[in-house]
């Protein structure tokens, strides 16, 4: 009798043609480094399991409230909350019970939650997100996003904030999940950009490209444009520049949607200082240094006027920055006209 061991061992399946999962990955990952003690993995894991949750939510987004009282879910008043609230507590409950998870900081409450000061993981973190990206776009069925990074806790630190405050450059990992057509996650631990799509079929984020590099160019800028005659003159003359050049513009305001556009077709996002926000409007913590690293990794350039956004010292948990980030040509077209 043969041995359906040796004949799934015998299938002539290169390593792109495995079927991988995202729990895979993250174990094989951690394999690669002998000391690591699986803290991270499960952190991981958690930040998965809560895209799952939200992810299902989102789906479901205008089809609780029209169910009505035919739906359990309604009865506890839980369809009433807004899904950046729902998002919110999902992701805390999830982290919530992982121990090597010592802060979290949500862009939606004020102060950052102090989980364990006397964890007994022997390397804890601290995790930073922003549960719902562009939650503005929920009420027309547009795409929205969830935007994570993990750094490590600081034990020597006076008190134990500031271990939130260090510069992007230092984060361990980072990532975003996309609730787009299809639900995409796209991590980075630092070793490059995967990517991943959830098969709801199964329920499992399963891996569609690794290594991903963005394009080095695309004649494509993302901005608010609306604000154009606010922003500083450098960005106006780049603009005028870009459309001389015959470049499109997308935007969603969505910026998980926006910059994952972005890493897979090239171009560059924007978001300058304008007279309504003259330091940006986005959180330099939980939407600039997690894309920021996420396009590092993929091989493109993110700066905050002409500055490396990742160099950036938080001085505030939710201080705003400005944004410039994509394709490393793109990037430096807008540099120069800032100049
Ligand atoms: P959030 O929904 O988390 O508050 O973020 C919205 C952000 C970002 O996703 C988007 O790029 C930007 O705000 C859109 O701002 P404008 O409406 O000013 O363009
Ligand atoms: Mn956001
Ligand atoms: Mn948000």
């Amino acid at each position: 009798m043969s041995d359906p061991l040796t004949e799934l061992d015998a299938l002539p399946l290169t390593r792109g043609e495995n079927l991988t999962n995202l729990q895979a990955h993250i174990l094989a990952e951690q394999a690669r480094h002998p000391n690591a003690s699986g803290t991270l993995s499960w952190i991981l894991s958690a930040l998965s399991f809560s895209g799952r949750v939200i992810s299902a939510k989102v789906r479901r987004a205008r089809i609780q409230s029209v169910l009505g009282t035919l739906d359990s879910e309604n009865v506890q008043g839980e369809t009433q909350q807004k899904l950046d609230v729902i998002a919110n507590e999902t992701l805390l409950r999830c982290l919530g019970t992982r121990a090597g998870v010592a802060i979290v900081a949500s862009e939606e409450n004020e102060e950052p939650i102090v989980l364990r000061r006397n964890h007994e993981g022997e390397r804890p973190y601290v995790v930073l997100f922003d549960p719902l990206d562009g939650s503005s776009n929920i009420d027309t069925g547009g795409a929205v996003g969830t935007i994570f990074s993990v750094l490590r806790y600081d034990r020597r630190a006076p008190e134990p904030n500031a271990s939130l405050l260090q510069r992007g450059a230092e984060q361990v990992a980072a990532g975003y999940i996309l609730y787009g057509s299809s639900t995409i996650l796209v991590l980075t631990t630092g070793n490059g950009v995967s990517m991943f799509v959830l098969d709801p079929s199964i329920g499992s984020f399963l891996l569609v490209a690794d290594q991903l590099k963005i394009p080095k160019t695309g004649k494509i800028y993302s901005c608010n444009e609306g604000n154009r005659l606010s922003f500083p003159d450098g960005y106006q003359r780049y603009l005028d520049w870009a459309q001389q050049e015959g470049y499109s513009t997308r935007y969603s305001g969505t910026m998980v949607a926006d910059v994952h556009r972005i890493l897979l077709k090239g171009g560059v996002f924007l978001y300058p200082p304008t007279k309504k926000a003259p330091e940006g409007k986005l959180r330099l913590l939980y939407e600039g240094n997690p894309m920021a690293m996420i396009i590092e990794q993929a091989g493109g350039k993110a700066f905050a006027g002409p500055v490396r956004l990742m160099e950036r010292v938080p001085s505030a948990i939710h201080q705003r920055t400005s944004v410039i980030m994509g394709s490393p040509d793109e990037v430096d077209h807008v540099l120069r006209h800032l100049a």
